[in-house]
């Protein structure tokens, strides 16, 4: 269970509020329950003691006369009432019967006096029974004077009766009704999360490489559609923007091409009638014409990657392409005494584009040559598994500090800017494997240890269940734009 997540949080509050309005609501009824069944027993006993004092005390003829007007009027015995009239002396003048359900024994009830009469209208006896009265107290002092001391009580266990079965219902119900509401409001709340869900989901897929990808919109007619609807509209005008800027750098790396080789051409033609010392100027300025027109290049082989949507594929062998491919860049190799060796599985089929592919591979042992030792070794390696495809190129060269590692693939980063210069390189090989590669769907990782060498892993989608002939490896060395 995430405890962050919104639907958790969502319903935990909500639980939480019910407990806490069903505590308050519980309390609240227990003890309005309790005040007013203690009201009610008080007002019916109140008016008995009443009664008996207007009826029969105002008009006394004797003790033989108040129990049987108390007798036949109230029928204590029966109705389970306690009743008690004591005079001025504290003489008691009548007293009930045990009722017949036998809850209590009148007699027992201490008497009252009135030197003893409590501060309050009444008071509670435990002693009498099992039964707890509840026993109204009445000082009276009747028309001709006397005075008296009219007690009327009965049992009020019903009350705590009716109070505890209230409270069970509450202790049980309340928590068994919370636990539910939280399952019902989890399953309400994870539905509503439901579109967003989705919307995540969609949105890890969104990339450059794949504008087409909107996100859902259900329509639900909410806030999360109103949402929906919103970001797909940034997305198309952010992707608009980009289409702006990519064949802005198109257009540019474009139109530097032929300016370039305009002044290539010049450049080229005036050396000869140059002064030795004006040779070496020129010779210097050619050098940084060929590397502008280089980068130019580039720049341009990343900005049709980046516009080309589909590209057209064919079914192409990894091995032999790559084996074609080092073949061709031989005599690099030759020129530092580098040896390469070659595990390449046989029927290695990928679904890509061959020029692009072979542009990957170039740049890879471009990269691997030109970084190595003098007399060093590199291995290429071409396997595969069910689904993928592999190509791995490792040398034993200088190698990448650890902390240029994760920059290696932005647009001109190179590891060592001394180095690179040196090398001729402007850091722009790297970005283009990286965007060819994701553009076939593919991924690419590099390892390197600083002083021991760097190996660089290009995984592919195998095609699958092709038996057609695989394109041949091209051999046009024209068709390598080295780095
Ligand atoms: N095999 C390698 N061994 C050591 N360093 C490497 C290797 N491959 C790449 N690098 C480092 O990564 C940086 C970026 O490589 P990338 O191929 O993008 O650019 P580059 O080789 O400098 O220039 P170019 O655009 O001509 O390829 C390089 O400058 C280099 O420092
Ligand atoms: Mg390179």
């Amino acid at each position: 269970m995430k405890f962050r997540s919104l639907g958790f949080r969502v319903t935990a509050w909500y639980a939480g509020m019910l407990a806490f309005s069903f505590l308050l609501f519980g309390t609240s009824t227990y003890f309005g329950l309790s005040t007013f069944l203690h009201w009610e027993l008080r007002s019916s006993l109140l008016a008995d003691s009443t009664s008996i004092a207007e009826k029969l005390l105002d008009h006394y003829r004797g003790q033989a006369f108040l129990s049987g007007e108390i007798s036949e009027g109230f029928a204590p015995e029966v109705n389970a009432k306690f009743i008690r009239v004591t005079d001025s002396n504290n003489q008691v003048l009548y007293v009930s019967k045990p009722p017949l359900n036998g809850s209590f024994n009148p007699n027992s009830v201490p008497r009252l006096t009135f030197s003893s009469i409590p501060a309050s209208d009444y008071y509670v006896d435990r002693n009498a029974g099992h039964a707890e009265l509840y026993i109204v107290v009445l000082p009276y002092s009747a028309q001709d004077g006397h005075k008296y001391i009219v007690e009327v009580g009965a049992a009020q266990n019903r009350i705590h009766e009716t109070l505890d079965a209230l409270l069970l219902i509450f202790v049980i119900g309340m928590p068994a009704f919370v636990v539910l509401a939280s399952f019902g409001g989890r399953y309400v709340m994870r539905a509503a999360l439901r579109p967003i869900r989705e919307i995540t989901g969609t949105a890890e897929q969104i990339s450059l490489s794949r504008p087409e990808v909107h996100l859902p919109v259900l329509q639900t007619g909410d806030e999360i559609e109103q949402l929906a609807r919103a970001l797909n509209r940034m997305l198309d005008r952010l992707d608009t923007a980009f289409q702006e800027i990519r064949r802005f750098s198109g257009d540019v790396s474009h139109e530097l091409r032929t300016p370039l080789t305009i002044l290539r051409g010049e450049l080229e033609a005036l050396l000869p009638y140059a002064s030795v010392n004006m040779q070496d100027e020129l010779g210097s300025c050619l050098e940084e014409v060929e590397r502008m027109a280089r980068i130019v290049d580039q720049l341009l082989v990343l900005a049709r990657i980046d516009a080309s949507g589909e590209i057209p594929r064919d079914i192409v062998d990894l091995g032999q392409l790559t084996k074609g491919t080092a073949d061709q860049m031989r005599l690099l190799m030759e020129e530092k005494a580098l040896t390469a060796t070659f595990d390449i599985a046989p029927s290695v089929l990928v679904e890509a584009n061959v020029w692009r592919i072979k542009q990957v591979i170039v740049n890879l042992l471009d990269n691997a040559i030109k970084y190595s030792r003098n007399g060093g070794t590199i291995c290429i390696k071409v396997s595969s598994s069910a689904q993928k495809a592999w190509l791995e190129i490792r040398d034993q060269g200088e190698g990448i500090p650890a902390e240029a590692l994760p920059r290696i693939f932005d647009r001109f980063y190179r590891a060592d800017n001394s180095r690179s210069r040196g090398t001729g390189g402007t850091g722009l090989g790297l970005s283009i494997v990286k965007a060819i590669v994701i553009a076939h769907g593919g991924a690419v990782r590099i390892e390197s240890i600083e002083g021991m060498g760097t190996t660089v892993c290009v995984e592919l989608v195998l095609a699958q269940g092709h038996t057609a002939e695989p394109t041949t490896p091209p051999v046009s060395p024209a068709a390598i734009v080295p780095s």
